[in-house]
């Protein structure tokens, strides 16, 4: 299987999970595109949902597919997100952000009932941290902030896209930084949430409930 095969088997099986009349969290990047394309696909075919994106690329893709979008203040409840992930462990914890939505993503995950987290298999690490840590940040503090990433331990970098800071849909910048593995996620997560100017972090802990992995002998699950 290829990867994006992979990530389209998980996405079909985590479709499976949405019901009529739930209000369904959208997720961001190119694993939950492809579950928003079935869930567009199911709604065609009658389902009945609402959505909440968690990112504008997702609300417009949604849109397109007719499914009826809303924004956080009009659902009082979410019985289920389903999103991507760039690293998973064993013990789900998560690190997103590589699409830079991982802001509004914790946010509506932290209001759903359950998250379910699909991916291809070579994202489920032992350890966390391989991938760099996304710190979403304001701009005001980006400069400032990259001397305390460091003294924390990791190489960072402000993310750029063509020659300037990218800018999340929340108009803040991002600071990639590369931990290598990470040994106290716990500690890690609570250090950049209590420092000021960080507006979060893609350290996702006690988030997912559920994990799918597309692997080459089916989908597997844990959680
Ligand atoms: C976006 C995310 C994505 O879920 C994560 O980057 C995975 O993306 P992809 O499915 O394209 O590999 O956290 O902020």
């Amino acid at each position: 299987m290829t990867e994006d095969e992979q990530k389209l088997a998980a996405a079909k099986a985590a479709v499976e999970h949405i019901k009529d009349g739930m209000v369904v969290g959208l997720g961001t990047g190119s694993t939950a595109a492809k579950m928003v394309d079935l869930v567009g696909e199911r709604v065609k075919n009658g389902l009945d949902i609402i959505a909440v994106p968690t990112s504008e690329a997702t609300a417009r893709q949604a849109e397109a597919l007719g499914i009826r979008v809303v924004g956080l203040d009009e659902v009082s409840v979410i019985d289920l997100t389903i999103d991507g992930t760039d690293e998973v462990d064993p013990e789900k914890r998560l690190i997103k952000g590589g699409g830079g939505a991982h802001l509004r993503e914790k946010i509506v995950a932290s209001l759903s009932d359950r998250m379910i987290v699909i991916a291809e298999n070579k994202k489920m690490v032992g350890k966390l941290g391989a991938f760099k840590l996304p710190v979403e940040v304001i701009p005001f503090a980006a400069g400032a902030l990259l001397p305390k990433m460091e003294a924390l331990g990791s190489t960072p970098e402000i993310r750029m896209k063509d020659g300037q800071p990218f800018l999340t849909d929340e108009g803040n910048q991002i600071i990639d930084c590369a931990f290598g593995e990470i040994d106290d996620p716990e500690e890690l997560a609570l250090t950049l949430s209590t420092t000021p100017g960080v507006v979060e972090h893609g350290l996702f802990i006690d988030y997912a409930d559920l994990v799918l992995i597309g692997t080459d002998d089916g989908v597997k699950t844990f959680g």
